[in-house]
């Protein structure tokens, strides 16, 4: 089924990256291409970490830039040091949060179900989540991936999920931060195959964003976002400048 009238997203991750110097000037640069481009085919969001999202926020706020967090906590406030809840980002103008993303799986020994629980408590304050899920290349290499992102999908979408709250982005492990992207053929297999799971969980599963992640900058993105069930990307590195984030993103006009 052909999905491309799905507005794409174009979402920059800065991960553990920048301070408030270089946060200015990223936020400002592409504030200012996003308000000066007319009318454009795509939403653009940035995910800087969580001590940079208020200067963010006042930054692009006039932009129609979209600013999200890179995690939540599953509960609205309590007893946990060093964490952040849903509410405490809706709160500072946050309109996202990354969920999932296989940093947080491997570093932080974080579960599908406690994904599923943070999407649920992020929708309850009312954030759109970006949940993220893909296979380490020892499960690619074992012929595993589609199995794995489908299990790791069922596991980690709360059964408030809907296309209006939730993207999914489909994030090859040993593609993120590495240079290697994945083949068109692999990334087109793979989107097909989420787009076809998530009818069992939405029923307007046609139309919720499936980005693609990993490795992702301006000599590749024209052609990953060209086929078919790709929405839109997740970029990590190439976010963190405003002329290869804004290349990436002008490939979708
Ligand atoms: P990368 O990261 O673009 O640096 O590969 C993508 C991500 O982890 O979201």
């Amino acid at each position: 089924m052909e999905q491309k009238q799905i507005k794409p997203l174009i979402a920059g991750n800065w991960k553990m990256n920048g301070v408030s110097q270089t946060a200015q000037e990223l936020a400002q640069g592409l504030a200012a291409h996003y308000a000066n481009h007319e009318n454009p085919n795509f939403d653009l969001l940035i995910c800087p970490p969580f001590t940079l999202l208020s200067t963010v926020v006042d930054i692009v706020k006039e932009s129609g830039v979209a600013v999200g967090g890179q995690d939540c906590h599953v509960s609205v406030n309590g007893a946990h040091t060093g964490d952040i809840s849903a509410e405490m980002l809706a709160d500072i103008g946050c309109d996202y949060v990354i969920l999932g993303h296989s940093e947080r799986r491997q570093d932080h020994f974080e579960t599908s179900e406690l994904v599923a629980d943070k999407a649920a408590a992020a929708h309850a304050a009312g954030l759109k989540t970006i949940i993220c899920v893909g296979e380490t290349e020892a499960e690619r290499e074992a012929g595993k991936a589609i199995d794995v992102v489908h299990e790791q999908l069922t596991d980690s979408l709360p059964s408030s999920l809907s296309a209006e709250n939730t993207v999914i982005a489909y994030e090859p492990v040993w593609a993120i931060g590495t240079g290697k992207s994945a083949t068109p053929d692999d990334i087109l297999e793979i989107h097909q195959a989420i787009r076809k799971k998530l009818a069992q969980f939405a029923s307007d599963s046609t139309e919720i964003r499936i980005l693609y992640g990993g490795s992702v900058k301006p000599e590749n993105a024209d052609e990953i976002l060209k086929i078919q069930d790709v929405n839109g990307a997740l970029v990590g590195g190439a976010s963190l400048s405003v002329a290869d984030f804004w290349a990436i993103a002008e490939s979708c006009d």
